[in-house]
């Protein structure tokens, strides 16, 4: 393993989606799980939809324990050829676009929350003065 790793381009690794053949790649490193499919505490269903894609983030954001990390050696067969790697998914998944929404939207709130209560101020100050009148 210490030498001459096999460089792996992505599109060939993405073709590895299924149960039964299964490549991840996590932090530029290629790994075969298909034999540890039955056994990963997260289930396949994890693995098997952080195929495809650079799955660094899946794996970190789970916060996987040194055993889990030691684990990995085992099915390690090569590296990413980085070069190959979409630098940024086109297919994002659609709950996340809420997180990212332009700053439009954002500005928008801000001026509703500056704005409305000013204008419960204003009606309550015409409402007064109409009913002065009467
Ligand atoms: C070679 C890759 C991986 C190995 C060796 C591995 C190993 C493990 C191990 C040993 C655990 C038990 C808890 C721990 O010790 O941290 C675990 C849990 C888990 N893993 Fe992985 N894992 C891998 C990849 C992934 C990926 C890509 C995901 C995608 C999200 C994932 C999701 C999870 C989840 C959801 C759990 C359950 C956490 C819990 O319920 O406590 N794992 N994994």
């Amino acid at each position: 393993m210490a030498s001459d790793p096999k460089i792996h381009k992505f599109d060939e690794v993405a073709k590895h989606n299924k149960t039964k053949d299964c490549w991840l790649i996590i932090s530029g490193k290629v790994y075969d799980v298909t034999p540890f499919m039955d056994d990963h505490p997260g289930g396949d269903e994890v693995l098997l939809s952080s195929t495809g894609k650079d799955a660094t983030n899946d794996f970190e954001d789970v916060g996987h324990s040194d055993s889990a990390r030691d684990m990995m050696a085992k099915y390690y067969i090569g590296e990413i050829d980085a070069s190959t790697v979409p630098a940024i998914r086109t297919q994002i998944p659609l709950q996340k676009t809420s997180y990212n929404q332009d700053k439009g939207s954002e500005f928008f709130i801000k001026l509703l929350q500056f704005l409305v209560p000013l204008l419960i101020l204003g009606l309550a100050y015409a409402v007064r003065n109409f009913t002065k009148k009467e």
